[in-house]
């Protein structure tokens, strides 16, 4: 298929990347010129600084767009009347009234939207989900994850809640099958050259089940960890290399369950191409990435309110 991809900055090399190794005809857009020549010495792609010239390729029928967070809403929009279906990175926009807008656009255009919600395609969450589902865990009581690792202050104005918030509140999303009904969230930006939060803990319940989120740029350890605890028992796992140990919580013994790492990008961009060929959603639809920047919206209305947003 003839795909675009828009922005190849850090994150968009990797769409560039895997796009290519499944055969795909790959054009890449980017405002930098070294951006382009990077990709292009590594992969045979076609360049363009022009955003206009990929939108009018009519033989590209599907782009990914990893270009930064502000940029979203707009550079979407246009990709969705120009009939393009998209792939939007995470956080899908800013702002949650313009991400309903694409999802209904998408619709009246008959168009594929998935969002870069890439922890719904790890298979260490799946089987977790699997675990919770046929009831194994029990009741769940709790879920805890933490989403850490240090980092310079950014200086584009990026807060924590939109950058972090969105993979740990929608694998919450994901594995509960609900989202959360309630929110109390605190942050501050630790240090004096950061302009917004770049710590925070997020606090939620969702029906009976009670999650605390631990989101931060300041924490010298890299962990992307999630704790789930039943009434039966518990799981511990580790998104990074995808591996649970489950708990027994009557005896407090553990065993290791076996899962087979996937490569979610690869599962991520193979389930886009996929829907756009039989015209249907992935399980990261964009009406799930609007729901997750509601939820960050009323994360934003608790810290400035001070208060807890029950919705
Ligand atoms: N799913 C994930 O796990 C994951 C991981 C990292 C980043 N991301 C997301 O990917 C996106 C990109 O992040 P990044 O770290 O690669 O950013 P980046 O700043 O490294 O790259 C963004 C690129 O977009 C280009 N760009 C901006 N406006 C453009 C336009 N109008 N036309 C063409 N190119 C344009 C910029 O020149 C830049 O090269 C962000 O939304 C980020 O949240 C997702």
């Amino acid at each position: 298929m003839k795909i675009g991809v828009i922005g190849a900055g850090y994150f968009g090399k990797n769409h560039v990347r895997e796009y290519f190794n499944a055969k795909h005809d790959v054009t890449v857009c980017d405002l930098k010129q070294e951006n382009l020549d990077a990709v292009k010495e590594k992969h045979k792609v076609n360049t363009t600084t022009d955003l206009n010239e990929l939108l009018n390729d009519t033989e590209i029928k599907a782009v990914s767009i990893c270009t930064q967070n502000s940029t979203h809403f707009e550079i979407a929009k246009k990709c969705l009347e120009k009939g393009k279906h998209v792939l939007l990175e995470k956080p899908m926009t800013l702002d949650s009234k313009q991400a309903f807008e694409l999802v209904e656009l998408a619709e009246k255009n008959k168009l594929v939207l998935s969002v870069g919600h890439i922890f719904r395609y790890n298979n260490g969450l799946i089987k977790l989900k699997e675990l919770i589902d046929t009831g194994e865990l029990g009741e769940i009581f709790l879920a805890r994850l933490v989403w850490t690792n240090l980092n310079e202050p950014f200086t584009d104005n990026r807060d924590i809640y939109f950058d972090l918030g969105p993979h740990a509140l929608d694998i919450i999303y994901f594995i509960l099958g609900k989202l959360p009904n309630e929110v109390s969230c605190r942050g501050i930006p630790s240090r004096t050259n950061a302009s917004q939060d770049e710590t925070a803990f997020i606090n939620c319940k969702a029906g009976n089940t009670l999650i605390n989120i631990d989101v931060s740029w300041v924490t010298p350890e890299k962990k992307r960890t999630v704790f789930v605890v039943g009434s039966e028992k518990s799981a511990l796992i580790d998104c990074m290399t995808q591996q649970i140990t489950l708990i027994n919580n009557s005896d407090m013994t553990e065993k290791n369950v076996f899962v087979q790492a996937s490569n979610p990008l690869i599962e991520e961009i193979n389930s886009f191409v996929k829907a756009v060929e039989n015209n249907h959603k992935t399980v990261s639809d964009g009406k799930i990435g609007a729901e997750i920047v509601h939820l960050i919206d009323l994360c934003h209305k608790s810290v400035k309110e001070q208060k807890t947003i029950s919705f």
